[in-house]
């Protein structure tokens, strides 16, 4: 059988994202560690900081019977011009998955293409896929009495900030799933015509309703209001202009009078208390946000079954 990789939303079904999820709210309600992927091992490269992303999945693969193998990048020879393509084919013999965290996309891609074992995108300047899995779980989980993409559909799903690798991907899943979601921005950080172009070919389909606006009173009524940085990793050089242009846009009590009375927070974390996201705001909102955090776990366990039993 063909290896499956997941570097992006749209690498997945919406029978395949549910299935997804049915899996993990299994896995979650169990609480019981596995032995499905004994023998298995995951290579996880690191170009880029991370915590959640590297725990989780490092937890995620040893509570499964596998093992994980963290890489930092700086230490590999790639980092002295060893290509992707022999890299690729080198950790393919070695290892049964890859997880990679890199700042190109198209970087990530490559490896997919040159390895003979399934590719993961931890993070990439394009899009964050396994974050977004566990978000609409904690949606699901938070808001919904019946678990289903039908049920989903009803509530307004409101992204405020940069229109970056986690936008991308909500707006992918929204696409994918049907959603109404709407991202909020300033005019000048709005999301690039392929990402819209690319949600487009599936909206007909699925009857997702996706907005694009830089008025922050299109927050209203939003039973989800979801922020993050507002300078990705990567982007470093760019703060100081990125902090003037996004004040407007920060996730406040002003902004959550707004909302619905039953809204939820969520934030992908790291965050910048102070910036994105007050601090009020994050302490009130705590359960949701360090609920999908804790929600990584449980939609990635999820992912490594489908992808390297
Ligand atoms: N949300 C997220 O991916 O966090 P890390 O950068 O800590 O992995
Ligand atoms: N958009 C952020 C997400 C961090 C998890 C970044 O890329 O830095």
């Amino acid at each position: 059988m063909a290896k499956k990789d997941l570097l992006s939303i749209y690498d997945l079904t919406k029978k395949e994202i549910e299935a997804l999820l049915a899996k993990a709210f299994e896995l979650k309600s169990k609480r019981k560690h596995l032995t499905d992927l004994t023998g298995k091992t995951l290579g996880l490269i690191f170009e880029k900081p991370s915590t959640r992303t590297m725990v989780s999945f490092a937890a995620a693969m040893a509570q499964l019977g596998g093992t994980p193998i963290l890489l930092n990048a700086q230490n590999l020879q790639r980092k002295r011009g060893e290509s992707i393509h022999d890299t690729a084919l080198v950790l393919s013999s070695y290892v049964s998955g890859l997880m990679i965290r890199a700042f190109k996309h198209s970087d990530v891609e490559e490896f997919a293409k040159y390895s003979s074992i399934p590719v993961i995108n931890g993070l990439t300047d394009y899009e964050h896929p396994c974050q977004i899995l566990a978000d609409i779980m904690t949606v699901m989980e938070l808001l919904l009495k019946t678990k289903t993409v039908e049920a989903l559909k009803k509530l307004k799903i409101v992204f405020v900030g940069d229109s970056n690798n986690v936008a991308n991907s909500l707006i992918a899943v929204s696409a994918v799933l049907g959603l109404d979601f709407t991202l909020i921005c300033p005019k000048d950080y709005a999301p690039k015509k392929a990402i819209l172009d690319k949600a487009l070919k599936y909206t007909a389909q699925t009857g997702a309703e996706i907005k694009i606006t830089s008025d922050i009173n299109e927050a209203k009524n939003a039973d989800v209001i979801y922020t993050d940085v507002w300078t990705s990793m990567g982007a470093e050089s760019e703060a100081k202009k990125r902090k003037k242009a996004f004040a407007p846009y920060q996730v406040n009590s002003e902004l959550l009078k707004k909302a619905s009375s039953k809204c939820i927070v969520l934030h992908c974390l790291p965050a910048l208390r102070g910036e994105e996201i007050t601090a009020e705001i994050m302490d009130k909102y705590e359960t949701s946000i360090f609920t999908q955090a804790q929600n990584r776990l449980y939609a990635q366990k999820a992912v490594l079954l489908s992808l390297l039993k």
